[in-house]
């Protein structure tokens, strides 16, 4: 069985970046000459999804324009021979089959909003994909999943190694080795435990295919950390009868979800991209930081 859609919930207030998103989504703003949304679709699209479910809300509307076509734009880029421009422009509306589904103001967390794309879904599995998650990887991170997917059959969470840092700040899982080194059992997930209850180093990244069983859990699940109805409850109460894995892809995660990750990410893109390595590499050594 491939997997053949993903869920992007996007309908988060994106505080962390106020005011910025007072009147925009997070998920537009710029990496490089692409908003953050668009490195998750093309992650995707390239992994075979066919269908991008967006959990969106209130003010979000950019996000649908962009992945739409834009003809009166197109034809002016048409008539002034900006061949390039336009394929950029084009290209953002051919990735996939977009649909739409709202989460109400105030969101109510990742569960809820993951919640709300449950009539989409009648297949036995789906992906997520977390936009803030930006996965700088040469084979889509996602892809890897699918690959390791069709021999397990199972839910898969992608996570990287973490430190200390990390562990009070991210969910981390309880394992059990498999015979690939890179793929281990869920035994336990626990949200931000910190170094001292940490069951491990794997910290969870942005992108899990989950069984359409958790929809039944996340109906029941009550708001846990933040008031929040949050993922991580559900996948921690099916694993007591589904198997899950984690898998630790090849690549590194861009957190461009914060303020600092975000510039981290723009630089780091920036470096790896010929028309803009030498300007900025040069920009970075000549840098005089005055304290
Ligand atoms: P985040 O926690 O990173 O996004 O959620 P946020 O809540 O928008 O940002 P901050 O923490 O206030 O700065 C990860 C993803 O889940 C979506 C967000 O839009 C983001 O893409 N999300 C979060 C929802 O769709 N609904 C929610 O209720 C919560």
């Amino acid at each position: 069985m491939k997997i053949k859609k993903a869920i992007f919930p996007v309908a988060g207030l994106g505080t962390r970046f106020l005011p910025a998103t007072k009147a925009q989504p997070k998920e537009m703003l710029p990496l490089l000459d692409k908003p953050i949304i668009q490195y998750g679709v093309e992650e995707a699209a390239e992994s075979g999804i066919e269908q991008m479910i967006f959990v969106t809300a209130q003010g979000k509307h950019s996000i649908e324009n962009h992945f739409d076509s834009a003809a009166e734009l197109e034809k002016i880029l048409e008539e002034k021979g900006k061949t390039e421009l336009l394929e950029k422009v084009r290209a953002s509306s051919n990735l996939g089959k977009f649909v739409y589904v709202r989460q109400k103001q105030p969101p109510m967390g990742l569960g809820h909003a993951v919640l709300m794309a449950e009539e989409l879904i009648p297949e036995d599995y789906f992906a997520v994909i977390l936009p803030d998650d930006v996965m700088n990887c040469e084979t889509p991170c996602l892809k890897q999943m699918n690959e390791v997917f069709e021999k397990v059959n199972g839910g898969i969470i992608a996570v990287e190694k973490t430190d200390e840092a990390g562990q009070e700040r991210y969910g981390i899982v309880k394992v059990e080795p498999t015979d690939n080194p890179k793929l281990h059992k869920i035994v336990d997930i626990v949200e931000k435990p910190g170094s001292q209850n940490a069951p491990s180093n794997l910290a969870v990244m942005g992108r899990y295919i989950l069984p359409k069983k958790i929809f039944e859990i996340l109906k029941k699940t009550e708001r846990g950390a933040g008031g929040e109805i949050q993922l991580t409850d559900a996948i921690k109460e099916l694993l007591k009868t589904e198997n899950f894995y984690a898998y630790e892809y090849s690549g590194e995660r861009l957190d461009a979800g914060e303020v600092a990750g975000y510039i981290k990410a723009q630089v780091k893109l920036a470096l790896q991209r010929e028309d803009t390595r030498g300007e900025i590499e040069e920009f970075i050594s000549s840098i005089k930081i005055e304290k």
